[in-house]
């Protein structure tokens, strides 16, 4: 796929079939992130992949408590309190696999070289018709000392990009993109 075509086509998805993802795909993509320009290529970014669908829906529920007994500090997730408090969503949209980017917080930079390696990842992952989302519903949850302990991930890194990878059950809705907003072009 050319890459401006990925970049206009790539959706967010939230439908998947069961499918797994062969691991070496797996690990292709995970190379395919650290490709990822970092600032003074510092590539801080470290990965953690779940495949086990029994812990991941034991993650959701988590993930759903933390937001939801944090909804007064976040007004702007106040809308999804009707979803977070139903006991059959599932925020990994029963997808196969959620790779988790976490980072030392040891560069200046690491939010964004997280974000551009999960882009990557995305972006490789369409390449190869696979589906993907990032689920920032998640990001409190893996950022307890409890999840990180259970996972191996050293106290001192945060999770930065939770992204979900599987194969579409359907194809993603559309979704609208306003033109570029420019705020000065001064020549
Ligand atoms: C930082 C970030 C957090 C997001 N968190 C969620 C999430 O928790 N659940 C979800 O379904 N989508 C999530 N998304 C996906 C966005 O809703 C989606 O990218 C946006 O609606 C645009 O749609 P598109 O990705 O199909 O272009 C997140 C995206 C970003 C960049």
């Amino acid at each position: 796929m050319e890459i401006v075509e990925a970049i206009r086509t790539r959706r967010s998805v939230r439908k998947y079939k069961g499918d797994p993802i062969p691991e070496q795909i797996i690990r292709e993509l995970l190379e395919l992130a650290v490709w990822a320009p970092s600032g003074m290529n510092t590539q801080t970014w470290a990965f953690v992949v779940l495949e086990d669908r029994e812990y991941m829906k034991n993650l959701s529920g988590r993930a759903k408590t933390f937001l939801l007994e944090r909804l007064k500090m976040m007004p702007q997730l106040e809308k999804y309190r009707g979803m977070l408090s139903d006991p059959d969503m599932d925020i990994f949209y029963g997808a196969p696999v959620l790779v988790m980017i976490y980072s030392s917080r040891a560069s200046g930079t690491y939010l964004n070289d997280c974000s551009m390696a999960a882009l990557n990842l995305m972006l490789a992952a369409w390449d190869r018709g696979i589906g993907s989302c990032w689920i920032g519903f998640a990001r409190g949850a893996g950022n307890t000392p409890e999840v990180k302990k259970e996972l191996g991930v050293p106290e001192e890194y945060e999770l930065v990009a939770p992204v979900i990878l599987g194969y579409p059950a359907e194809p993603a809705a559309p979704v609208k993109r306003e033109p570029p907003h420019i705020l000065n072009w001064r020549k």
